[in-house]
């Protein structure tokens, strides 16, 4: 393996040593791994989890999302934590509105510890720092209630939510519309 790109994540003391690492091509066949096994959690809120998944359309993504990052259209990332890949973060940026729509997903076994709320804080961070969004966007599944805590715990404001606007699998699900705001 390469030495990663990666940015630690600040944390708490006792927290788990974690980073957002730039998902390269090497990250792909451990991110297939953790999409296979995460599959039937993905799919009651993740729309593009019902596609079928291969390590080919794996490397299909990631090739695509590192040439949207050269070109400044996207920041895709995974989430380490002690030297294992264990999720995702990821931004797509508008250019000609210069806003960003993140989304993020994590191992089972490393739900609930924290490591998102982390790792999606450094995403807005650098999102605002360094790509000089004005907004950060999450459109999330309305009855997904761990989105809902997080985005709140993000400092995100719940602007409204979008009535039967996503298909997600065989089912109609509202998107609540959250975002914060470059500050001053
Ligand atoms: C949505 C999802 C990403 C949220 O992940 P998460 O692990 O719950 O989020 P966090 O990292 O913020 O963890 C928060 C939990 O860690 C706990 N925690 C532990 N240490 C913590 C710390 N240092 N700081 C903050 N929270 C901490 C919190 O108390 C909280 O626990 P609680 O859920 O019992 O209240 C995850 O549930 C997921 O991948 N779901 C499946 C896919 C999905 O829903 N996709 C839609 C995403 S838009």
């Amino acid at each position: 393996m390469p030495t990663p790109l990666s940015i630690p994540l600040p944390g708490r003391p006792g927290d788990p040593d974690a980073a957002l690492v730039l998902r390269e091509m090497w990250t792909a066949p451990a991110m297939h791994r953790l999409t296979e096994a995460n599959l039937d959690r993905l799919r009651e809120f993740e729309h593009w989890a019902h596609a079928e998944q291969t390590l080919r359309s794996q490397q299909a993504y990631t090739r695509q999302q590192l040439l949207d990052w050269v070109d400044g259209r996207a920041v895709p990332m995974v989430i380490e934590c002690d030297g294992e890949l264990v999720g995702s973060v990821g931004a797509r940026i508008d250019r000609w509105d210069n806003t960003a729509e993140i989304g993020c997903w994590i191992d089972a076994a490393h739900q609930g510890r924290g490591l998102v709320l982390r790792a999606m804080r450094r995403m807005v961070e650098h999102l605002f720092d360094d790509h000089l969004v004005a907004r950060v966007e999450a459109r999330t599944s309305a009855h997904n209630p761990r989105t809902r805590v997080l985005n709140e715990r993000l400092g995100m404001l719940h602007e409204g939510t979008l009535r039967n606007a996503s298909q997600v699998g065989t089912e109609r699900h509202d998107v609540a519309v959250w975002s914060i705001l470059r500050p001053a």
